[in-house]
């Protein structure tokens, strides 16, 4: 289902990258908007578990964590640097009347 996320569109367009954190049923979340596109994941690195809120955007719209350095595509959540099969976890996101939501799987 799309849940509705509260003041992520904020209407400035200062910062090129913003970060957001939510938490939506087990999951906790990474938004990150570049460029005018959101994208939303799990905020935890699927090779070993750590955080990815202090990770870097690198210019091909990938997720660079800073723990290991492996890179994931922030669109289908595939590694780009490493072939050993980790996946990030991508959320569906959409904007609608100036709201923006996310998708969880029921
Ligand atoms: S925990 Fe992210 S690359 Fe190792």
């Amino acid at each position: 289902m799309w849940y509705l996320i509260n003041n992520i569109i904020s209407g400035d367009s200062s910062p090129a990258i913003k970060k957001f954190s939510v938490a939506i049923k087990s999951y906790s979340i990474l938004i990150i908007l570049k460029n005018n596109m959101y994208y939303a994941m799990n905020m935890e690195c699927p090779h070993a578990g750590k955080s990815l809120l202090n990770g870097t955007c690198s210019e091909a719209d990938e997720i660079v964590c800073p723990f290991h350095n492996f890179k994931f595509n922030m669109k289908n959540g595939a590694c780009t640097n490493n072939n050993e099969g980790y996946r990030l976890k991508i959320f569906p996101t959409k904007v609608e009347n100036n709201q923006f939501y996310i998708f969880i799987e029921a």
